[in-house]
């Protein structure tokens, strides 16, 4: 018998639509489960069709969650509560997912298994499914039927792995009664249920049930968050596809410089010379930009400036590595040592790039090279570059004097120059329109609706804009930004690089 617990969130309607329902709360109300699987079996042997709203192409909620667990590193594990006719499960389960259902009536699950085989008759208090075996549980039309919600909630926070994703729908209300529904949901009440289990609810909102239908569904998407350790891969993505899908012309962030000052003073870089202010990202800022990173792609932790100099670089590093979003520092490697080295990989770093600019540089860009010769597995998870700039006639001295072997040279990339679009003191040219035209049609940041963050959060279009020239805003307001070419001072000096593909 389940038992109601005195600091539970379960509640049942104070109003019925009609006696059945009356008798269905109170045999809720009562736990009595026996009695409770002879009449939902009853029920199911009274209507074994497929209704129409159980179908994924009728069903907002449904199509939602099905987009949101595609959007998700994985294939991921999944379990449907009160799966019903399975339809949800067979969808997901041909995107590659691991799927396991349950459900309280034995004849639906007697009817699906030959498709699902992890198919169990059971309870949403009570999982036939061992603690962390889940990524995701899925809820769609179920809460509104249990027994006991707390107890339901407290199952599928224990099946689900720490980080995993709780995806729900319930009816509004009574706006789409029937006689099972033994309790009505706002959303309010229904985020303070999944709250009080410890979960962290990311998006709480009103959907239709039925294309067609006004908003008289409650769709909840919430992630368990244990501790500081809980990873946050899945968490991030399904954050990131719910802001994309809130705001679909919403701008990715490639990255943040963590700092505008260097250790060094190159004359091809804006960096010594800057007008703008100098100073050092905080925790607020980075961890801000990085809700807007793409998860499973490269994240700048450079723009103008040199990332080493920053303290809380490796925290940083981590900080995106644990979200599934792959950080990548440029760096001239002079602060380089083979313990940072390690510590940047440990922390879970996607992308090195050593600029040659000084024998300092040279010898960074040697001790990374023979730790990949040496351990050729790390090659898998780390992309190494040496950048040569074409301007530095020194580079082939300082190789030979820094005993950089042949092999060793495999990495290094030989860079055409450029002017970070006209911001190197001199070297600013004013291009004809069609010129301009052209670069801004083509840039990587325009078209790849991607934005830039400096140190102290402010937006700009590019990472070449080192006097903020292009600013778009504030990070605070990210999902209101949008790219302003026509507003872009700086375009019209834009040099041929790489953001532009133009190399004329
Ligand atoms: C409205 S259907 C929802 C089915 C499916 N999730 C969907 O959205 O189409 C409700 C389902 O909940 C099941 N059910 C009712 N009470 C349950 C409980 N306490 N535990 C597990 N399943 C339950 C019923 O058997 C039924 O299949
Ligand atoms: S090019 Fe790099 S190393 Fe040189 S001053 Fe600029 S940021 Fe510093
Ligand atoms: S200045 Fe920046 S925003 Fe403008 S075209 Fe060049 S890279 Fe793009």
């Amino acid at each position: 018998m389940l038992e109601l617990r005195t600091d539970s969130v379960n509640f049942y309607r104070s109003e019925y639509c009609d006696d059945l329902n009356r008798r269905i709360v109170e045999l809720c109300r009562s736990g009595d489960r026996v009695r409770l699987r002879d009449y939902i079996r009853r029920q199911d042997d009274a209507h074994p069709e497929l209704y129409a709203d159980e179908r994924i192409e009728n069903r907002p909620g449904m199509q939602l969650v099905k987009e949101l667990v595609d959007a998700l590193p994985g294939p991921v594990s999944v379990i449907d509560v009160a799966c019903g006719s399975a339809e949800l499960l067979k969808a997901l389960q041909r995107s590659g997912h691991r799927v396991t259902g349950v459900d309280a009536s034995p004849v639906r699950v007697a009817r699906h298994r030959r498709e699902i085989t992890d198919l169990h008759e059971g309870f949403a208090e009570e999982l036939p499914l061992a603690p962390a075996t889940a990524d995701v549980a899925i809820a769609l039309e179920c809460l509104e039927h249990v027994m006991d919600l707390d107890r339901a909630l407290r199952e599928m926070a224990r099946v689900l792995r720490p980080g995993g994703a709780l995806l729900v729908t319930v009816p509004l209300g009574s706006a789409a009664d029937g006689p099972n529904h033994v309790r009505h949901f706002t959303v309010e009440s229904l985020r303070q249920a999944v709250e009080h289990r410890g979960f962290h609810v990311l998006l709480a909102c009103t959907i239709p049930y039925l294309h067609g239908e006004p908003d008289n569904n409650v769709f909840l998407a919430a992630v368990k968050l244990v501790d500081e350790r809980t990873p946050l891969v899945l968490s991030h993505a399904l954050n990131y596809k719910l802001l994309k899908l809130i705001t679909p012309d919403l701008m990715t962030v490639s990255g943040i410089e963590l700092t505008n000052l260097c250790n060094l003073r190159c004359r091809q870089c804006p960096t010594p010379f800057t007008r703008a202010a100098t100073g050092y990202a905080d925790d607020r800022t980075v961890a801000q930009a990085l809700d807007y990173a793409a998860p499973g792609q490269l994240f700048s932790y450079h723009r103008l400036g040199e990332p080493l100099l920053h303290p809380q670089l490796l925290r940083y590093v981590q900080w995106a590595a644990d979200r599934g979003v792959h950080p990548l520092i440029s760096t001239n490697g002079v602060l380089l040592t083979e313990e940072i080295f390690l510590k940047l990989l440990d922390a879970g770093l996607r992308n090195l790039q050593i600029t040659l600019h000084t024998t300092a540089s040279t010898k960074a860009y040697g001790l990374v090279a023979r730790h990949l010769l040496a351990h050729p597995e790390v090659q898998d998870r780390l992309t190494f570059v040496g950048n040569v700039l074409s301007h530095y006639d020194k580079v082939p001295e300082w190789l030979d004097a820094c005993g950089i072997t042949a092999e060793e040279r495999r990495w290094l990339r030989y860079v055409q120059t450029h002017n970070w679009a006209g911001n190197v003191p001199g070297r600013r040219v004013a291009f004809p329109d069609d010129v301009v035209e052209r670069r801004v049609r083509n840039c990587y940041f325009i078209t790849g609706n991607r934005a830039s963050i400096r140190w102290d959060g402010t937006v700009v279009a590019c990472c070449f804009d080192s006097e903020n020239e292009n600013v778009i805003g504030r990070l605070e307001d990210f999902a209101t930004l949008r790219h302003r070419p026509a507003d872009y001072r700086l375009c019209r000096y834009c040099d041929a690089n790489w953001a532009n593909g133009d190399t004329a």
